[in-house]
């Protein structure tokens, strides 16, 4: 029996421990996309180590608002089809696929590239 139990607690705090799994079952509304609540916690797990902690690569910060909107040809509020920032997480042809092919980073779930892309059709708040 006390195997058990421990068996059973080992398992608990494994699971508990997975934060990195976290982040994709975290669901995006459809509208009213918070850049601080549902937008900056994916770049903080799949981005920012490349983009504004240690290195900023391509000159893009993404640790903040700021930062993230701060080129206008990588943001472009309200029209998320003409952001170059969407065409990288969509992988368009003939730009660079974020977070890059073979980094430890997943790529973005189908429910957060819309979510980025509605939080910019909503104007790219500081929300
Ligand atoms: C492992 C490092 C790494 C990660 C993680 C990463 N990037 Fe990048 N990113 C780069 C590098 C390197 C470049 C420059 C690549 C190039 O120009 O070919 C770049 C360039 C870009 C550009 C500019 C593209 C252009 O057309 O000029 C955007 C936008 C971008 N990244 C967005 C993101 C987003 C959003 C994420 C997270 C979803 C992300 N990146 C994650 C390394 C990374």
């Amino acid at each position: 029996m006390k195997k058990i139990i421990s068996l059973c607690l080992l398992l608990f705090y494994v699971s508990c421990d997975d934060t990195s799994t976290n982040i994709d079952d975290k669901e995006i509304p459809i509208s009213n996309v918070s850049y601080s609540q549902h937008i900056q916690p994916i770049f903080n797990v799949k981005c920012i180590n490349c983009h504004g902690v240690g290195t900023t690569e391509a000159g893009l910060d993404l640790t903040t608002w700021s930062g993230t909107v701060a080129d206008p040809s990588i943001v472009v509020p309200n029209e998320p089809d003409n952001s170059r920032l969407i065409w990288t997480i969509e992988g368009r042809p003939g730009f660079p696929f974020m977070p890059p092919i073979g980094s430890p980073y997943r790529a973005l779930t189908q429910n957060q590239i819309r979510g980025v892309k509605t939080w910019i059709a909503e104007g790219a708040l500081n929300n």
